[in-house]
């Protein structure tokens, strides 16, 4: 058997980055799932597919290829026989992948790839249903949060060091839009597996939350 560590959280909580680093400690693989719904929306786009068409979005994911593979520990989606990594994180994949990550069709698709991973794997996997719907049975899963204001905070000096424009009120309604979609959702919400240890990263570095799941872990 694998092992698996299940991040969830709502956007922005730090996932990807503690994830990362908790795989790179533990020599596990991480596997970005919000990677693969931004790929999902980008192929959607490119087909013109209108995100609040359920029927459509459903029906036309079907045809997506997307595959996964790690370049130097990274990992990169793949679209066919492209690298779209470069393509994802563009504020219009955002929006349509929270739009079109309703779609309970389209959800079942990448589920199947992304228990295939950890069947082989060691993973950290990080995400929103993670823990209640894709590895029901992970040796640990975490449900990492903060409070909005943190969040948009730390992305809006993410993009400023990027050297990007952004405006902290627009990040804060972003985010505060996206959770409430994920949560009210009704194929797999946001919420906290049973099973989970919440951790709220609000006043944590990132080193501390990494630290802090590798104890759980290892207990
Ligand atoms: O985590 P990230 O912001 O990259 O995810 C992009 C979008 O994909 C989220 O806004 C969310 O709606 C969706 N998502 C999801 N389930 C996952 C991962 C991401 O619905 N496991």
């Amino acid at each position: 058997m694998s092992h698996q560590i299940a991040i969830d959280g709502p956007a922005g909580a730090g996932k990807s980055t503690i994830a990362k680093l908790v795989s790179g400690k533990l020599g596990f693989i991480y596997v970005d799932t919000g990677a693969m719904y931004r790929a999902m929306a980008l192929y959607l786009s490119r087909m013109n597919v209108n995100p609040d068409n359920a029927d459509e979005v459903g029906e036309k994911a079907q045809s997506a290829e997307i595959t996964i593979k790690y370049v130097d520990g990274e990992q990169v989606v793949m679209l066919g026989d492209e690298n779209v990594n470069g393509l994802i994180r563009s504020p219009e994949v955002s929006a349509m992948a929270s739009r079109t990550s309703q779609v309970a069709r389209l959800r079942e698709k990448l589920v199947e790839l992304q228990q295939k991973l950890a069947e082989t794997e060691n993973v950290v996997m990080d995400g929103r249903d993670i823990g209640t719907v894709v590895l029901p049975n992970a040796d640990l899963k975490i449900y990492l949060t903060a409070s909005v204001q943190v969040r948009a905070m730390r992305r809006y000096k993410e993009m400023i060091a990027k050297g990007q424009e952004a405006v902290l009120e627009e990040i804060e309604k972003d985010i505060e839009d996206r959770d409430y979609r994920d949560m009210h959702r009704e194929a797999s919400p946001l919420k906290q597996a049973d099973d989970a240890v919440l951790v709220d990263t609000s006043d944590m570095s990132i080193e501390e939350v990494a630290d802090k799941i590798i104890e759980l872990y290892n207990n």
